[in-house]
């Protein structure tokens, strides 16, 4: 297989956080509240992750390192287990699975509607990221997929919304996201220079 040693160190380094993360809550070094530490970290891990997939295409064309494209659909996938992740935390530490309180919490912190709908748009990417799906829904998939551009949008809105106040961190993120979306345009990414091969 290609890019094995690459495949297998982006597949590491995505995965070992959140390991990292609970073993630091298991030895108290994530303060007072670590279920909420945990929700943070994840949250913005899920964001990260899909900055970084989203960067894979342009990366690629800079390059022309066929490596980053052979790593897009791994980190893509990364991205949900993340999300997957955040909203067990969130379902389990903040909420302590207490359904009724769902209500009062969409209404305390309404917030969580748009990360909810982004939640659904990386499961309908994460269903329908295999060759089966893609073969099937031909131009569709593409269509599909460009939902990650919209998850991106909610993401920073949720959590623009979270941090209210202190938007320096925030706006390091949005620029990022702004720059990714930028290089989508066509009339931008063919000026994309060749630095590499292609
Ligand atoms: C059902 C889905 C989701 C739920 C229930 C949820 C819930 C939450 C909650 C409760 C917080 C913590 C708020 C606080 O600190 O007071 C949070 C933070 C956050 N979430 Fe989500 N979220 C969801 C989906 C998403 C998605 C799709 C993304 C990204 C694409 C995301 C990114 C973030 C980020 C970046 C933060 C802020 C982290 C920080 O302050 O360091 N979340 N979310």
């Amino acid at each position: 297989m290609r890019y094995l040693w690459w495949r297998l160190s982006v597949f590491l380094l995505a995965g070992v956080w959140p390991f990292w993360w609970v073993y630091q809550a298991w030895i108290f070094a994530l303060g007072p509240d670590p279920g909420k530490v945990l929700v943070d970290r994840l949250g913005l891990g899920t964001l990260v992750l899909l900055m970084v997939t989203l960067a894979m295409t342009p990366l690629q064309k800079l390059t022309g390192w066929p490596g980053w494209i052979s790593v897009r659909r791994q980190l893509g996938l990364w991205c949900f287990a993340y999300v997957v992740m955040h909203l067990a935390a969130y379902l389990f530490f903040v909420l302590g699975l207490d359904w009724g309180q769902l209500g009062v919490e969409l209404r305390k912190r309404p917030y969580i509607i748009v990360g909810a709908l982004g939640f659904v748009c990386l499961l309908l990417m994460a269903v329908t990221s295999n060759r089966f799906s893609q073969r099937r829904l031909g131009r569709r998939w593409k269509v599909l997929h460009r939902l990650a551009y919209v998850v991106l949008g909610l993401g920073l809105l949720h959590f623009l919304w979270v941090v209210r106040a202190d938007l320096k961190e925030w706006a390091v993120y949005a620029v990022v996201g702004a720059l990714l979306m930028l290089l989508r345009f066509p009339a931008v990414a063919s000026h994309i220079p060749r630095l590499g091969r292609r």
